[in-house]
């Protein structure tokens, strides 16, 4: 594996705890099974702003657009509210998407066997889950312009505006029928065609990338409303859903939460091709900084670890050494391994975010 360069951006609240683990794991690849990672660490988030006065630094941006792979903790918390706007952690965060282009951020769901019972739905419902979200990232109602918050007839009005390119639907459509047919073949598309002319244009561009390019893959589309009563309805009905960027954002946390912990889901976002073929990617958890339990051991590493995993799959070509991490995951789980979001309601002994990183490497170990 040549110049493989990864940037960690640890973050705020619980994201240097998590990420302690995940510098294990890849001491552990280093170590074992002879790759190596040019590592460099920076600031993003709370964490830069109280450095250097903003959210995200040129340098910052500058390292991450030369990187084979950004794997970034989590930004914000409570100390930063009342900041403006403009400087808030999550300026950081949206401006590497933005920037790096990164316009098709996957979002696996899937229940670990050992946690069936933690999900909010019936065991037989989430039980061998397996669904991938394929969120648009850098365009919609996010970035849409106009924005912001005006004076109009004596009052104030907050404007946002959703907004799609047919290119901008294109591409990530071609992303998820991708992903589709290296899984189960599936995809169901996601819009409000019924009330949003984007959503009509969505609708009609999946459609036409399908019809064009990818008429073994299995299409449907579904409005966004009904499309989140489903997931929480019957989820195994889905392969891959393909939304924009709200949509996906509110959709992926339904989703999360029907695995039974939102401290077990990784990310990736990724963009077009770099000069060495690999693509322009950002990994990281999709819980965030979790303030309340910051700095107490307590924070499960292991939605963290498994966007490594995801960085050794879709950047790194290392797919049989992402299965072996997710396996060992699996491994310590099945042998009982928790940390405290993951006690059942009959109890036990937690353990410590720093313990389940050395068992997850113990089972990593062990498969050797
Ligand atoms: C996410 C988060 C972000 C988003 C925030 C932190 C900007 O909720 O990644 O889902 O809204 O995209
Ligand atoms: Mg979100």
């Amino acid at each position: 594996m040549s110049n493989a360069s990864l940037l960690i951006l640890p973050g705020d609240g619980i994201g240097p705890e998590v990420m302690t683990e995940v510098r294990k794991i890849i001491d552990w690849y280093g170590a074992n099974r002879d790759l190596q990672f040019d590592v460099s660490e920076d600031l993003v988030g709370g964490a830069a702003y109280d450095t250097h006065g903003t959210p995200l630094h040129d340098d910052t941006m500058a390292k991450a657009q030369e990187v084979d792979a950004v794997l970034l903790g989590a930004v914000g918390g409570p100390k930063y509210d009342n900041l403006d706007f403009s400087v808030k952690p999550e300026r950081g965060l949206l401006r590497l998407r933005k920037e790096m282009d990164l316009f098709a951020n996957l979002r696996p769901a899937q229940c670990f066997d050992a946690l069936a019972d933690f999900s909010s739905l019936k065991k037989e419902v989430v039980s061998g889950l397996d669904i991938m979200i394929v969120r648009e990232l850098t365009s919609g109602i996010y970035f849409g312009e106009p924005r912001g918050i005006i004076e109009e007839g004596g009052e104030r009005v907050g404007i946002n505006t959703q907004r799609y390119t047919e290119s901008e639907i294109d591409r990530v459509a071609r992303s998820a029928f991708e992903l589709a047919r290296r899984r189960g073949n599936k995809v169901c598309s996601m819009e409000k065609a019924n009330v949003m002319e984007s959503g009509i244009l969505w609708r009609e561009v999946v459609q036409k990338v399908h019809d064009a390019d990818y008429a073994d893959v299995e299409l449907s589309h579904m409005y966004a409303d009904a499309g989140a009563m489903q997931l929480c309805r019957y989820p195994k009905q889905f392969d891959v859903i393909v939304t924009d960027n709200l949509f996906g954002d509110i959709l992926s946390d339904a989703a999360a939460m029907l695995t039974g912990s939102l401290g077990m889901l990784p990310s990736a976002s990724l963009g077009a091709p770099m000069a060495n073929g690999r693509p322009k990617a950002l990994y990281e958890p999709v819980h965030g900084s979790a303030p309340d339990i910051t700095g107490q051991g307590k924070a499960n590493p292991i939605a963290c670890i498994l966007s490594f995993a995801m960085a050794l799959r879709y950047s790194f070509d290392q797919g049989d050494e992402a299965a072996r991490l997710e396996t060992a995951i699996e491994t310590v789980l099945a042998n009982g391994a928790r940390t405290p979001d993951l006690m059942g309601p009959d109890g036990g002994t937690p353990m410590s975010t720093s313990d389940m990183g050395d068992a997850i490497v113990a089972a990593l170990d062990a498969s050797l």
